[in-house]
């Protein structure tokens, strides 16, 4: 059997989720892109984002409500500052899951400005209760305030600056369909190619004066799960290792044996995918096993896996969701080097 071990989560180095380290933060928020224009990829949403944007302001308009929508580590922050920076007003930010009650959004309304940028990041994690506060405020620039309590209660209106809400979610299926629909603007984002995380690597290689050339650059971008967070990750710690074992230049060598000391292989895998794979593969006969089961036998967490891990392996190709549960494919056997209906010798 493969074995449990203590996995750290929270600091997996292939996570699409913002490690949590003050200079690290700092970091990545010196290389996010403050226009339109310096934001590579994700062409489709750029050019119409653009046209609404250039439209809302010859016409003196605030800009429409916008709903962004896409696996993590895509740019859905650095987008909705963008807008924010473009559209010339204030990005505040939020987490649907930091507004409680519906006080606590009443008080982020009444304090916006003018035209100013309201950004909820995993928006669907908001109550009902603070959702029902939204549509008005949405649709009217309204908020509907409920005084008093039993037979005497009544509801005033309250007038609120006009504001844009950006609105961020993994999957829009997720939102309640009244909430969605008082979007006007929806766009969806999509993992990037290796040449777009390429040209990013670049960028960012320039502003953290990190001499790399194209073929470290190309090798980064192609073992980074089409993600310019983990891109840009991996491009700072592959600098730790060409400047303590290296020349302090990023080449392909470089790259390739920083990688590998952070285990992460050829396609972007790191331990954990392996381990779920290899957990199928040996312990399951392939599969199909729960979610539940893999999760136990693994000693991780369901939510995790199903979450963070799987999206990735099923983009690949490497596992399949069925009814009967999780199976392993031909090209994940491949990839590990197993052979299928063959021995194992581990
Ligand atoms: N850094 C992170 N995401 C980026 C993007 N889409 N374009 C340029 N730089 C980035």
């Amino acid at each position: 059997m493969i074995e449990n071990s203590e996995f750290d989560f929270e600091n997996r180095i292939v996570s699409p989720e913002p490690i949590r380290q003050d200079a690290e933060d700092e970091i990545e928020r010196s290389l996010r892109p403050k226009l339109l224009d310096e934001y590579i990829g994700q062409s489709k949403v750029k050019e119409n984002m653009k046209v609404y944007i250039e439209a809302a302001k010859k016409r003196g308009e605030v800009l429409d409500h916008v709903l962004l929508y896409g696996p993590p580590g895509l740019g859905k922050t650095t987008l909705a500052e963008i807008i924010a920076h473009e559209m010339g007003v204030n990005c505040r930010k939020t987490n649907g899951s930091a507004i409680q009650k519906p006080g606590d959004l009443a008080a982020l309304l009444t304090n916006l400005q003018e035209g100013d940028v309201l950004f909820i990041d995993e928006i669907h994690r908001l109550s009902k209760a603070v959702e029902e506060i939204l549509y008005p405020a949405m649709e009217d620039y309204a908020l509907d305030i409920i005084v008093g309590k039993g037979p005497a209660a009544r509801s005033i209106r309250l007038d609120l600056n006009k504001f844009t809400l950006i609105g961020a979610t993994t999957i829009a299926g997720q939102l309640t369909k009244p909430l969605r629909d008082r979007f006007g603007i929806e766009a969806h984002l999509e993992p990037y190619t290796a040449d777009e995380l390429c040209e990013i690597i670049m960028r960012s290689s320039v502003i953290l004066c990190v001499p790399c050339d194209e073929e470290g650059a190309k090798e980064l971008a192609s073992r980074s799960r089409g993600t310019p967070r983990i891109a840009n990750r991996f491009l700072r710690r592959a600098r730790d290792y060409a400047d303590v074992i290296g020349s302090g230049k990023l080449t392909k060598e470089m790259v390739d044996i920083a990688l590998n000391r952070m285990e992460v292989d050829k396609l972007g895998l790191d331990e954990l995918d392996r381990r779920i794979l290899r957990a199928i593969i040996i312990n399951y006969s392939g599969g199909p096993v729960g979610l539940e089961t893999l999760a136990q036998s693994l000693g991780e967490d369901a939510a995790t896996i199903e979450g963070v891990c799987e999206p990735f392996l099923m983009q690949l190709g490497f596992l399949n969701r069925t009814k009967g549960g999780r199976c392993a494919t031909e090209l994940a056997y491949r990839h590990l080097g197993i052979p299928k209906d063959g021995q194992y010798s581990f």
